[in-house]
């Protein structure tokens, strides 16, 4: 592998998605496009490629430079100019292998394969090639027997050239010294007037160069993203792979068919997923958990053997054994210590809950520290925001918030105190006493039959 130089090319606008985001920033199971492309290039152990980046630069830039090496192509005229903009940084490159943004589901054992060949027979170019049923919009591979003789794109091919189901991936890898001169010979004589990188192909068969074509035995690894429906495909194909993956970890999946689980999910064995959950971004679910139905989580930590029933929660902690749901809400910065109990209607933001606290039903509870095996009354409310700032509450461990109680913070409530219900608390309450709030009740006696009169 050594002086092997990677290239992305990646500064297309993507036309055909329809969108203002640039083609590669669009998200597959979490991730974008250009995310896969590096994440399949550190797989394979190729580190810091070069990304050409054009269209909407600025984004993608932002999102990778710590990964990638960027190249400007300030007008995009064509894979061939791409590639182009790259060769003052392929000094000392010996072989260049080259893939698109838009082809998220290539393995990294198939790049290593296609390298392996190119260099043990020593050719000048080897292109990776799939089969496909249906190749509409792929360059298609033209051979002479087993010899490559040229790559032809849809709109230029002939109709006998377009009944070929062999098709250009995209995907590349070159002696560097042969590319660089190639693409000195290339041309826009072309149905779209752009400088074909799969033009340098003629140009070698014209030289007699030796080229290779690798068939990959998997055609969806082929697959290119041009369209939202290229996109939802390659969603599911990559779902289907997530969701098998796991199962074969241990992961019981109820139904796999309403089960949504994002790239970067880690699971553990004996997790049971019930239908209708998405699992998203970075979340994390320990053994024996108990996830689902009707749960989304986002980048979420949930310990051994937590329960999380019809919930929604983004950027939270659930400890384990805590058990969640139905109907709760977690907001980011939530964060519960194990055996934590929070019930239906609760709605809780950037909020520590020691351990074994309970918020079983109709909350909101923000900007608050609650302590272990604290009980909160239904229907108890931190007022942690005066319209200008928002302010914290703090609870001791074992104290009882009477239910209905609202804590107007600034405000602590210490170590087994209790609240009365329904008191609006404005004062600290001091450990291991009474706080109650509220006017006395007045009895009428009679008063039905005195209005009557
Ligand atoms: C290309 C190939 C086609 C192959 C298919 C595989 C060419 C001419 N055709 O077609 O043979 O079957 O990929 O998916 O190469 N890009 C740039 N700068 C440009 C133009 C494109 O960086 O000026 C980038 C795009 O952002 C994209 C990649 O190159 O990531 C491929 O471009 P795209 O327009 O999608 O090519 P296809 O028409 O799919
Ligand atoms: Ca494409």
């Amino acid at each position: 592998m050594s002086n092997l130089v990677a290239v992305v090319m990646a500064a297309g606008k993507g036309t055909r998605m329809k969108s203002k985001l640039p083609k590669v920033m669009h998200s597959l199971a979490g991730k974008t496009l250009i995310e896969h492309v590096l994440d399949i290039l550190k797989h394979a152990g190729i580190k810091h490629p070069l990304v050409v980046v054009g269209h909407g630069r600025e984004g993608i830039e932002v999102s990778i430079q710590q990964r990638a090496e960027i190249v400007v192509q300030e007008e995009q005229l064509g894979t061939g100019h791409a590639i182009m903009q790259a060769i003052p940084f392929l000094k000392d490159a010996q072989t260049v292998l080259v893939l698109s943004g838009d082809q998220p589901l290539l393995k990294p054992e198939t790049l290593l394969a296609l390298v392996e060949m190119h260099q043990a027979q020593g050719a000048s170019a080897t292109v990776l090639t799939a089969s496909m049923d249906q190749p509409f919009g792929y360059g298609r591979i033209v051979k002479d027997g087993e010899n490559l003789v040229k790559i032809i794109e849809e709109k230029d091919a002939t109709s006998v050239e377009r009944e070929i189901k062999e098709i250009n991936t995209g995907t590349y890898c070159f002696k560097a010294s042969a590319l660089i001169s190639a693409l000195t010979k290339i041309t826009t004589q072309n149905f779209q007037g752009e400088y074909y990188l799969t033009e340098v192909f003629e140009v070698f068969s014209n030289l007699k160069e030796k080229m290779l074509t690798y068939l990959t035995s998997d055609s969806h690894e082929a697959l290119g993203i041009n369209s939202r429906g290229q996109l939802a495909e390659a969603e599911a194909i990559l779902r289907k792979n997530i969701l098998e993956h796991w199962m074969a970890e241990g992961v019981t999946l109820i139904d796999p068919a309403s089960t949504f689980i994002d790239a970067e999910v880690e699971l553990t064995q004996d997790v049971t997923i019930l239908p209708f959950t998405r699992l998203i971004g970075k979340t994390r679910i320990e053994e024996d958990a108990v996830i689902g139905p009707q749960t989304s989580l986002e980048n979420c930590v949930v310990g051994r053997g937590a329960e999380v029933v019809y919930t929604v929660a983004k950027d939270a902690v659930i400890g384990e054994r805590c058990r969640i749901g139905p109907y709760t809400y977690l907001r980011p910065g939530t964060n519960l210590e194990a055996e934590v109990k929070i019930g239906d209607f609760v709605e809780i933001k950037n909020s520590w809950i020691g351990k074994g606290a309970k918020i079983p039903h109709l909350s909101y509870i923000g900007d608050a520290q609650i302590g272990k095996s604290a009980n909160i009354g239904a229907g108890t409310i931190t007022c942690n925001y005066d319209g200008v700032n928002k302010h914290t509450t703090k609870i001791g461990d074992y104290a009882f918030i009477g239910s209905n109680t609202n804590l107007v913070a600034p405000i602590e409530v210490g170590e087994h105190a209790v609240t009365g219900a329904g008191s609006t608390i404005t004062k600290n309450v001091p450990a291991e006493s009474l706080a109650v709030e509220r006017s006395h009740q007045v009895i009428k006696e009679h008063w039905h039959r005195e209005k009557m009169k």
